[in-house]
């Protein structure tokens, strides 16, 4: 039996559950969030609107459920 991985990002390895995290753990809100968290985006670019596509939803999500991603500004 095997099992894949589907990744979002090739390049990178990147899983749709790693951006999940990186958004809603990390509070990532853009794509560069997103690549300084987890490196997606930092290849070819290829899946630059799959992760945007993604972000978007997750923050839509949030504002739907009313829970607001704070900015970290001391790192
Ligand atoms: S597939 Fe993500 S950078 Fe190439």
């Amino acid at each position: 039996m095997s099992t894949s991985i589907k990744f979002i990002c090739n390049c990178k390895s990147v899983t749709k559950k790693e951006i999940i995290n990186a958004i809603r753990k990390n509070n990532a809100q853009t794509l560069n969030d997103v690549r300084v968290i987890t490196y997606a985006t930092s290849g070819c670019g290829r899946c630059k609107s799959e992760v945007q596509g993604i972000i978007d939803t997750e923050i839509a999500r949030s504002k739907n459920k009313g829970v607001q991603y704070r900015i970290n500004f001391t790192e």
